[in-house]
């Protein structure tokens, strides 16, 4: 599964839902994209406030972030052989924190993709402070060409506001969760966030494994380590470094017209990130 393919067809379903005339479009769309590229250039990003409800953010998200996104959780199942071991069962249940439009979903799907063994049944919660991200990952599910034994849900815990927990979720039951580039949009809710990351720690199940990739940036990830040893998370490994998103098979300018179009804003390729994988003791 190619990621960058699969998002060049959401690109063009959902730019067509952008309003105006193409110029109106192209105009908005870049602003998106210049905003997206300040509040993530350096790869420090503690400030939170983008609108992800707004479409035209999503569509400049999906177009710039989310190819490297997925790829970077491909490559950490890839590195750890407690994740591999975990995708080995022939039922998985999968929590992704903050999943958005299901990038991280997509990352773990490329690794079964790309393993070529009979993939798991797989059931997946995405979680998610936005629900018009449920629309991206509906279009980006239907686009897949993937055995049907893949279940996901949609489930809004929106960080900060008091609701968080409203909506119920199968936290207790999974296997795998992924906290994706998650922490720093949410760490300057400060004690809301932590409360909640502690709280998802404390209720998965012992020997449930947490991948973690978020910016190279220790004011995030020294409080992230705090939260998960303070509730005992057994690290398995812990690094950071320069990632690049892009593998042989993996093709930017399968991005198609919108490669063009949007050619001042090329999308995200490399980052200095730091990545964990924890275990439940
Ligand atoms: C940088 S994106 C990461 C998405 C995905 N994990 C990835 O790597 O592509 C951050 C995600 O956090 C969500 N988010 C931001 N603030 C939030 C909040 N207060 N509560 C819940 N989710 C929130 C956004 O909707 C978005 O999907």
């Amino acid at each position: 599964m190619k990621c960058f393919e699969l998002v060049q067809r959401i690109l063009e379903d959902t730019y067509a839902s952008i309003p105006g005339d193409d110029d109106q479009r192209m105009q908005l769309v870049e602003e998106a994209l210049a905003t997206l590229a300040t509040r993530y250039n350096g790869d420090v990003d503690m400030v939170g406030g983008l609108d992800f409800d707004n479409p035209v953010t999503r569509f400049a998200y999906v177009c710039c972030y989310l190819p490297a996104h997925a790829h970077w959780i491909y490559e950490l199942v890839q590195w750890s052989r407690a994740a591999q071991a975990c995708l080995a069962r022939s039922k998985v249940r999968i929590a992704c924190i903050g999943g958005g439009p299901g990038s991280d979903l997509l990352g773990i799907l490329k690794y079964l993709g790309y393993r070529g063994s009979s993939p798991p049944a797989l059931f997946c919660e995405i979680v998610d402070g936005s629900l018009e991200w449920k629309q991206t990952w509906s279009d980006l599910a239907f686009s897949m060409k993937w055995p049907p034994r893949l279940n996901t849900d949609f489930v809004v815990h929106p960080i900060g506001s008091g609701r968080e927990w409203r909506d119920p979720d199968r936290f207790d039951k999974a296997d795998l969760i992924t906290i994706n580039f998650f922490f720093s949009e949410i760490a300057h809710l400060e004690d809301a966030a932590d409360a909640y990351i502690t709280r998802l720690f404390r209720r998965i199940k012992p020997g449930a494994i947490v991948l973690f990739n978020d910016n190279d940036d220790p004011r995030c990830y020294t409080r992230f380590d705090a939260l998960a040893l303070r509730v005992g998370m057994e690290t398995l490994s812990s690094n950071s470094g320069t990632r690049k998103a892009y593998d042989q098979a993996e093709q930017v300018n399968e991005l198609g017209v919108f490669r063009t179009k949007f050619a001042k804003y090329s999308p995200r390729l490399t980052g200095q990130v730091a990545w964990r994988v924890l275990r439940k003791g």
